[in-house]
């Protein structure tokens, strides 16, 4: 029998997602399709077609569609239009995307899945509708724990889904911890303080955004993860695609030198010249699509993208920035030097960022530096072979300057980084482990304790060390090592 609710299912199916092309089905399908239709909106359904498809039927899979399948050899799905959910649909209903979900297995769908703490079943329940959504994008309740989560005993009474316990279950243990799948499972359940975004390869999306849409920031990332080129605040990121900043990233690792510009944010610059080919022509900044006119590259200015502000830091007004100039000019004098049998190293070492600027660490002499975009050296600096320096600090107290922000951090006083460990809350004195990016995660301590977050409390005294390190009660501070970030 089929029950109130199931027929409600259905026509929301029918009404929001279901739009099959007509022209794509044969006369007795189209018949099909009719009768179906007409039994959906109806009391009952017809009983000889219900015997055809699985009893009961998978939740996403209108009865119509199910008989199509079963009655014809032909793709059915082809002939489904999907309503196009996107990612984005799903994570406004804390939800995640899964292709095949609905439509029998045709279209994508949100899946909501049980989170860290929620009363789960080994042998979940089949899949329900949520019941208090009223949106086209309804998630499906999965009834079973988060991928990566297990559903597990905690104390006697009721199973919850739980992180997979240290050596535990076999699935658990060949999950790709580095996988943008898993950290995103991470991220959903609060293990970790942030939640990448994954492509449907499972790939990192090329924007990646931290904190909160009015405190954090959005970034450009390669399909690893690692972050490139591109930097927006949240709250202003929404036409942020970090298109530019990927192609560039690609074209160099590729060992490509590119001329084009990315802005910022990541997208492209309105305006690119191809120095090669002597052009100049105007683009869509979000895709790089050509959009508009192409002229001779001494006729730049006179394109309808131009302005008088290409950059803000970049004050001579050419097309080739500073660091732009003294790159390509450097690449010339290495092709000559090496046809005449010279090293020239220095030029080897010269980085330039996507937007043709200075990027943030800079080699001078026998040093690394970091700089300013156009190229001003700061007060950072460290020896070529110590540790790894990204001078992201260093930049975003400029940024945040710049666009009238305060910023309360300290940068690390050699490298320009972010510290390990930082001052949380400046009013209670409390200190917190900071990752890369300058978010806080983990727990928070008064002074006394930071060097339980740094991993070191050898020298301090005795009670301190206590806390810290409490291995029988699990009670202590966790270093910010320790921590997945
Ligand atoms: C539906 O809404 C009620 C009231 O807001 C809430 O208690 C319940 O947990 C919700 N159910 C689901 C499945 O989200
Ligand atoms: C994003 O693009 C839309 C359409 O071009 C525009 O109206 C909007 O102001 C842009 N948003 C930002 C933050 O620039
Ligand atoms: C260009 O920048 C200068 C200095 O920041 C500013 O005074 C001027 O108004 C800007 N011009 C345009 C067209 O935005």
């Amino acid at each position: 029998m089929t029950n109130n609710s199931d027929k409600n299912v259905i026509r929301k199916m029918v009404y929001n997602n279901l739009k099959i092309s007509m022209c794509g089905i044969p006369a007795m399908a189209f018949l099909t399709f009719l009768f179906a239709l007409i039994l959906c909106l109806g009391a009952t359904f017809g009983e000889e077609q219900q015997h055809i498809c699985p009893d009961p039927r998978p939740l996403g899979c209108p009865q119509l569609v199910c008989d199509l399948m079963n009655g014809r050899e032909t793709n059915v799905c082809d002939e489904i239009q999907c309503e196009g959910i996107t990612s984005e649909d799903c994570i406004a209903s804390g939800s995640s995307y899964e292709r095949g979900l609905t439509m029998c297995g045709c279209c994508a769908g949100c899946a909501k899945y049980l989170d860290v703490g929620d009363p789960c079943e080994v042998s979940p329940p089949a899949p329900t509708l949520d019941p208090n959504c009223t949106d086209s994008f309804c998630p499906i309740l999965k009834n079973r724990c988060k991928p990566g989560l297990e559903c597990n005993y905690l104390g006697q009474i009721s199973k919850v889904c739980s992180m997979p316990t240290a050596g535990g279950s076999g699935s658990s243990d060949q999950e790709n911890t580095e996988s943008c799948d898993y950290k995103r499972t991470l991220g959903l359940v609060k293990t970790l303080h942030w939640t990448p975004n994954c492509e449907l390869d499972g790939t990192y999306s090329p924007k990646q955004c931290k904190g909160t849409i009015h405190d954090g920031i959005c970034f450009c990332a390669d399909s690893d993860g690692n972050r490139i080129f591109g930097m927006e605040f949240w709250r202003k990121a929404e036409n942020q695609t970090c298109a530019c900043s990927r192609r560039v990233h690609a074209l160099r690792a590729a060992g490509n030198i590119a001329a084009i510009h990315c802005s910022a944010d990541g997208n492209y610059e309105p305006l690119q010249c191809d120095m090669d080919s002597g052009v100049c022509y105007c683009v869509d900044p979000e895709t790089g699509k050509l959009n508009g006119a192409v002229l001779p590259e001494h006729q730049w200015r006179n394109l309808p993208c131009y302005s008088v502000n290409l950059t803000n830091w970049d004050t001579t007004g050419e097309y080739l920035r500073v660091c732009d100039s003294e790159w390509t000019a450097g690449q010339r004098l290495y092709k000559e030097a090496t046809m005449h049998g010279l090293d020239v190293v220095a030029v080897k070492d010269l980085n330039c960022d996507f937007d043709g600027s200075y990027a943030p660490v800079r080699r001078v002499g026998a040093e690394w530096y970091c700089v300013q975009k156009d190229g001003t050296i700061g007060p950072h600096h460290q020896l070529l072979e110590e540790s790894r320096q990204d001078c992201q600090c260093y930049r975003d107290a400029i940024l945040y300057s710049e666009a009238g922000r305060t910023f309360q951090r300290v940068c690390d006083e050699k490298t320009g980084n972010y510290g390990a460990v930082d001052l949380f809350e400046p009013i209670t004195n409390l200190y917190s482990c900071s990752d890369k990016d300058g978010f806080f995660f983990g727990d928070k301590v008064e002074e006394d304790y930071v060097c339980c977050l740094a991993g070191d409390c050898s020298s301090r005294p005795e009670n301190i060390r206590a806390k810290c390190y409490n291995d029988e009660t699990k009670s202590g501070f966790r270093p910010c090592s320790s921590w997945i970030t």
